[in-house]
């Protein structure tokens, strides 16, 4: 029963040469769009979670990150590129493994999608709030900064980013290809400053001692810090849109994730050697848990002292090396461009339900389009009210490490997926190919669990109360209703009604 009720490829494939007027989209454009979905919350605000996991060790646990995102692009960017449909992993697995693991990774994407745009609208209010502090002076209190477990009540500017966004997206508001490379521009410049600033600025003494939790921390913030990493699939759901998927999506995968990969390390650099790194401990020289009321008062101790403190470590760390308006400079590129990632975020989440309600799966009402604003509000409002709830009560790091665990399984079944489809259907065209599949893949997989076994118990525990609840939604509602069940293959001509691209068409 686990592998029954396999989608058909060539269905679903045939619904992608119907689409094929629409592809636009170039290597260097989607390399944009991955970099535009992965720099956000992660470096410019988990690095101080990092570093009060790991300490200096946190080089280690980006690298490491790094590795396991990049051995899982690879297997992505070969279905990516067989199969460049929308519904990214959810869709492969559907295509290989059936409709319950499929569900079971659509559900898991929820985690990716949704939580992940709850914690880069709190990040965002990190950066906000800091900007309004250092730029106007206006001191906001924590009561209405902060979520009940750092010791607020509410997270109001989170939650309000949270809410514009998703009224954006039901008027229809899709970023264009030229505003996201406006912004990945601010990213990247913003980064590239505070680099050429804190790397000169560096003391190697702030390295030691390097890894004050040992190699749990370093694992422990390798789990957390893979947020930075997510977003790169944003370019395989565009694999739709793309001219020559073949080659263009693979080289948009891999190129994204290098170029982040390269700017993290140096940022993190810059971070450790700059202004220090190292974790505030309990008496029992325990690491304070990122996001606890006891390590916000730890902080208030010592008057915020640290980068681990810091809610903006980048613009934190630029003003505590005496770059205080470059600083302020940085905090409002990522007060402009974090919206951004909300929305890919939001989007790739609609986008998804959109899918599956298509699949027969979630009700048809999920992908109502709105008569105006020809947008899926439905789903869109539904979404948004949980991403404002998740953003207004939960800190960033939790948020990240809950959004982390759905991707670490998503990203898992793809890896499982790659080799399924390598036995299932040998002979069908693969336009790229994953390198030794046979090892990047179990790689693939390996880095996957090890990563979700460093997340927290509590992390975990939620994980498995979603996928619990996932497994009944499923046998209680989805299973009879499918279209795939019900022997309807779904061969959608034009797409009528899906959400436009994040990326609409530029010639
Ligand atoms: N990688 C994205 C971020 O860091 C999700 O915000």
């Amino acid at each position: 029963m686990i592998f029954d009720r396999v989608k058909s490829l060539d269905a679903i494939l045939a619904t992608a040469e119907k689409k094929s007027l629409t592809r636009s989209l170039g290597a260097f454009q989607l390399t944009m769009l991955g970099i535009g979905g992965i720099i956000g919350t992660g470096i410019f605000v988990l690095t101080a979670e990092a570093a009060q996991k790991a300490g200096p060790g946190m080089m280690i646990s980006f690298i490491i990150a790094a590795v396991v995102c990049a051995v899982a692009a690879l297997c992505y960017a070969e279905l990516a590129s067989m199969v460049p449909v929308s519904g990214s992993a959810y869709t492969y697995t559907y295509a290989v493994m059936g409709e319950l693991l499929a569900w079971m990774v659509g559900w898991a994407l929820v985690l990716e999608y949704a939580v992940a745009a709850g914690a880069v609208s709190v990040g965002w209010s990190g950066y906000f709030v800091g900007l309004l502090e250092n730029m106007a002076g206006i001191n906001l209190p924590d009561a209405y900064t902060l979520g009940p477990s750092q010791g607020g009540i509410i997270n109001l500017p989170a939650m309000i980013i949270a809410l514009l966004v998703t009224g954006l997206l039901v008027l229809g508001t899709t970023e264009s290809a030229f505003v996201n490379t406006i912004l990945v521009v601010v990213k990247i410049t913003a980064l590239t400053a505070f680099v050429v600033l804190a790397i000169p600025a560096m003391n190697m003494e702030n390295f030691e001692p390097f890894a004050p939790l040992g190699f749990a921390g370093i694992s422990a913030a390798a789990a957390s810090i893979f947020f930075a990493y997510v977003g790169f699939d944003a370019v395989s759901t565009a694999a739709e849109e793309t001219k020559n998927p073949q080659r263009n999506v693979p080289i948009g995968l891999i190129g994204s994730l290098a170029i982040c990969t390269v700017f993290y390390l140096l940022v993190a650099s810059g971070v450790v050697g700059g202004v220090g790194a190292q974790p505030l401990m309990d008496e029992a020289g325990k690491g304070l848990a990122p996001g606890s009321a006891e390590l916000t008062a730890a902080c208030k101790e010592i008057g915020d002292a640290a980068v681990v403190c810091s809610k903006e470590a980048l613009a934190w760390t630029l003003r505590e090396i005496g770059w205080e308006q470059i600083g302020n400079l940085l905090g409002l590129a990522a007060g402009l461009a974090l919206p951004s990632v909300i929305l890919m975020m939001m989007f790739g989440q609609t986008r998804i339900f959109f899918v599956m309600s298509r699949d027969g799966l979630l009700p048809n009402v999920f992908s109502r389009i709105h008569p105006k604003f020809n947008t899926p509000y439905v789903i869109t409002i539904m979404t948004g009210v949980f991403v404002a709830a998740f953003a207004a009560f939960f800190p960033v790091g939790a948020l990240a490490d809950i959004s982390n665990s759905g991707t670490l399984f998503a990203f898992a079944m793809v890896g499982i997926a790659v080799m399924v489809l390598r036995r299932k259907d040998p002979d069908r065209k693969r336009p790229f190919r994953t390198p030794f599949v046979y090892v990047v893949a179990p790689v693939a997989i390996a880095g996957c669990l090890y990563l979700f076994f460093s997340l927290s118990d509590y992390t975990k525990m939620l994980f498995v109360i979603w996928a619990a609840i996932g497994l009944v939604v499923y046998f209680v509602y989805s299973r009879s209703r499918s279209h795939v069940g019900r022997g309807i293959v779904d061969v959608h001509e034009d797409d009528a009604g899906i959400p436009p691209p994040p990326v609409p068409p530029v010639s």
